[in-house]
């Protein structure tokens, strides 16, 4: 059996908003071993994010807040570290590649200053081999002529070459760990295969785990090993990615595979799940999918549906499954 790098046990994790509570993540667990890559993928608003930083302890609290749960890093609870334990963590285990390089990357000093000065502060570079390691790191991710772009600022690179400084400054920390959150903005599909692609290299090279996060199931069809679905704040499925790509249990996943645009057919019909994701301040009673839900019955409406074992390490959330 592969040790787990990482356990996340039921984390529920709320917003205390003037207008109510929020409740961005509810009762999610899953496991990832050492070296697995990890597919979580919803639409919008469905709480992958906040999942994601939550692991790294980045959610603002407040007005986030720990409801219940735990994260466990090699064994470790997170949230019971002390801070300087938290940052020794966040500098040279886990790294995240943001879904917003520019909210991550600071505007006022150049990216190359930016990178050595997380060498120098995790790993105690001296500023010359700091300077060489960076852009070592740069060309790694494939950002042309490093030894220029060393010294530009983050507003004069385009938003792919953005994300691949992200990268080239997660992996400053030589991390076992990644989480890279997928880029929602302006990239088109092509730019974000590329760096994933990339990222695909690089853990393997650097001998990682990672979460890749994305709204689009056919983005990690070839890369991870485990797919976690999200919906409104709950996982509803979890399992190996061929299971979930060939036995999908829960209505939602249905319909996420039925909506990916396929290139192996020349149809231009992809099916969209019907309806909108639910108002997280004023959630369905039972399950959340329920009212897009062409299977719903009237326990869906009344009870929300417990992570069930389909198949040997396969888990669904759905009624459906209740008698089998
Ligand atoms: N700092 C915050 N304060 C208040 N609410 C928040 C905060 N961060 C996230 N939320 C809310 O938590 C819910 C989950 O958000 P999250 O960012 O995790 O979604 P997501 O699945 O990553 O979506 P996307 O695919 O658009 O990035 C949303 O309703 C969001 O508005
Ligand atoms: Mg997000």
């Amino acid at each position: 059996m592969a040790e787990p790098i990482l356990e996340v046990e039921d984390l529920t994790i709320e917003f205390q908003l003037k207008r109510g509570a929020l409740r961005a993540v509810d009762g999610v667990s899953f496991s990832i071993d050492r070296g697995e890559t990890f597919g979580l993928v919803g639409e919008s608003g469905s709480g992958k994010t906040v999942t994601a930083r939550s692991i790294m302890r980045l959610v603002p609290m407040p007005p986030g807040e720990l409801v219940k749960g735990a994260v466990k890093y090699e064994g470790r609870d997170v949230y019971s570290m002390s801070d300087a334990e938290m940052r020794e963590l966040r500098g040279t285990n886990i790294a995240m590649v943001f879904q917003e390089p520019m909210s991550a990357l600071n505007p006022v000093f150049s990216v190359g200053a930016q990178i050595t000065d997380a060498l120098r502060t995790n790993l105690g570079m001296d500023a010359k081999s700091a300077r060489e390691r960076c852009i070592e790191l740069m060309s790694l991710v494939g950002i042309p002529s490093p030894e220029q772009r060393v010294d530009s600022y983050v507003h004069e690179f385009s938003g792919g070459m953005r994300q691949r400084v992200m990268l080239a400054m997660a992996l400053s920390c030589d991390p076992n760990f990644l989480i890279a959150d997928e880029p929602t903005t302006a990239l088109d599909v092509t730019i974000q295969a590329t760096i994933l692609e990339l990222i695909e290299s690089m853990i393997e090279r650097f001998e990682m785990s990672l979460i890749f996060i994305t709204h689009n199931l056919g983005v990690v069809a070839h890369a991870c090993d485990s797919i976690g679905v999200m919906y409104a704040s709950h996982l509803v499925e979890l399992g190996k990615k061929d299971e979930i790509f060939k036995n999908p249990q829960h209505p939602y996943t249905v319909g996420l595979l039925n909506s990916i645009p396929r290139l192996d057919t020349q149809s231009k019909y992809l099916t969209p799940i019907k309806g909108l994701v639910c108002n997280m301040m004023d959630p369905p009673k039972g399950c959340k999918f329920n009212p897009r839900c062409e299977h719903a019955m009237d326990i869906c409406r009344q009870e929300i549906p417990k992570m069930k074992e389909v198949a040997p390490g396969h888990f669904a959330a759905c009624h459906l499954h209740d008698q089998s």
